[in-house]
């Protein structure tokens, strides 16, 4: 390296995106509250990789579709030449889970799951390469109950984090045999207008027609408008499911609109399809979405297994958990541990692991890279912490084995100090920070 050539800065990805801690809060909270609305449903945590054989997601979303053939983050491994896939979405390496450990043989199986899913897609505003998903799958359920009840499930989320003006969407787009009547129909409707497709259509017509009524082209509106309607194709079986669905959403007032032209971007659906949109996030405006996949686990080599499942994008709620003015508690510490000289240093170790020990949250001071700080400096970075104390400790203190402790946060704060045995200050903070609060959580965190 040159001597004066300053070192070229490596930033980060394009379209994977860094969630600082100011950011951390208002995750915690998304968090929190999806596992125990999923909790409170019965469903289950599931981990599974974030990298599975190319050739699943190839087979479960489908060979034509924009994932599969323009958005994978696709390599081989240079130690085997495996070919390999970072996830593009949750569902396939679920299926691929529950097949390989037979876990939904003994009975129906709710489970979640939360992690990076990788796209790499143009990108936008609500729109990244690399994005975090909370999604569930009910799989070896078979009746339109559990399809409401998943709807029902991501209505009580939105209620729980304060979300308005998410609406839901809903479709049926029938079984296979259904969908290949009105494929065939569909067809012959575009080539009868062939002259009005645009390139990306005419490509689809024959591998994926249903695809093209979901095109964004203005132009292409009224043609896609006019085409022949999947709902028509139903058959009784398919128009039974979807009725029930709409009974049991009907009957909750859950309010909904049935969009015939809701198809979905991936191949394994069958029947009940839905959308949470709202208006607030631009073009990017879907933030959950989801439906039935009976084919797919069979599909797989497994047993037939009928399932149904959604996925929710986390940046775009979170987006939306902003605008709707969500603060959370930015978790501030409860004490902070100021410490001057050699001996203190080592007395400030011993005392803050005995706080922790009675679940406090404590911040020891630590040596930054300009020194370990003068007192006074101390007391700015306590202050800062947001701590509801301050434990101090010089020379005089381990001299006398007491400690200063004083209150950070009282009105009256400057008459709060008091000098505490260093045996006494466990019991005298849990006593001023708990003590008078109503706690009902394990881990005690004073909130101001
Ligand atoms: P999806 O519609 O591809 O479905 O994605 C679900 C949600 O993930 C979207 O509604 C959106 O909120 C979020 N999302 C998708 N792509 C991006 C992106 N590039 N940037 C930010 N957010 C994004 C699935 O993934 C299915 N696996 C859902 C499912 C589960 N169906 C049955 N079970």
């Amino acid at each position: 390296m040159s001597e004066n050539k300053k070192p070229e800065k490596i930033t980060h990805v394009k379209g994977m995106n860094d969630i600082l801690p100011a950011e951390a809060p208002l995750w915690e909270l998304f968090e929190n509250t999806v596992h125990s609305v999923l909790k409170s449903y019965g469903f289950q945590k599931i981990v599974t990789p974030i990298v599975e054989d190319t050739a699943l997601f190839k087979r479960a979303i489908g060979a034509v579709t924009d994932i599969v053939e323009k958005e994978m983050y696709s390599f081989t491994d240079a130690m085997n030449g495996d070919a390999l896939t970072l996830r593009p979405e949750g569902t396939a390496g679920v299926v691929r889970s529950v097949i390989e450990h037979n876990l939904a043989y003994d009975g129906p199986k709710r489970v979640w799951y939360k992690g990076p899913m990788f796209r790499h897609e143009k990108m936008q505003a609500g729109r990244y390469r690399q994005f975090f998903q909370v999604g569930a799958e009910a799989i070896g359920f078979a009746g339109p109950d559990i399809d409401a009840e998943m709807i029902m499930l991501c209505r009580r989320l939105w209620d729980d984090l304060g979300l308005e003006n998410i609406r839901l969407e809903l479709n049926s787009i029938g079984d296979a045999p259904e969908r290949h009547r009105h494929r065939a129909d569909l067809i012959a409707y575009f080539e009868a207008h062939i002259d009005q497709l645009d390139l990306e259509a005419k490509n689809r017509l024959h591998a994926n027609p249903l695809r093209i009524l979901d095109t964004k082209n203005p132009a292409m509106q009224e043609l896609v408008n006019n085409a022949p309607k999947l709902l028509d194709y139903l058959e009784a079986e398919s128009i039974a499911h979807f009725d029930g669905v709409r009974r049991i959403l009907d009957h909750n007032n859950i309010p909904y609109t049935v969009n015939p032209r809701l198809v979905r971007g991936l191949d394994y659906y069958n029947r009940t399809v839905f959308e949470w949109v709202t208006d607030q996030l631009g073009a990017q405006g879907t933030v959950c979405a989801g439906g039935r996949y009976d084919p797919l686990i069979e599909s797989f080599g497994g047993k037939s297994t009928p399932a149904v499942g959604f996925a929710m994008g986390i940046e775009r709620l979170i987006m939306l958990m902003k605008s709707a003015g969500e603060m959370a508690d930015p978790g501030v510490c409860d004490v902070y541990m100021v410490h001057q000289g050699a001996a203190a240093q080592m007395q400030a170790f011993v005392l803050a692991e005995r706080i922790r020990d009675a679940g406090l949250d404590v911040v020891l001071h630590c040596a930054a890279a300009s020194g370990p700080g003068s007192f006074k400096n101390q007391m700015k970075k306590a202050d800062g912490s947001g701590a509801a104390f301050a434990v101090i400790l010089g020379d005089d203190e381990i001299a006398n084995a007491t400690a200063v402790v004083k209150a950070m946060r009282e009105v009256d704060k400057d008459k709060q100090q008091a000098s505490v045995p260093f045996d006494e200050v466990v019991d005298y903070l849990v006593d001023q920070i708990v003590g008078g609060h109503d706690h009902d959580h394990d881990h005690v965190h004073y909130h101001h």
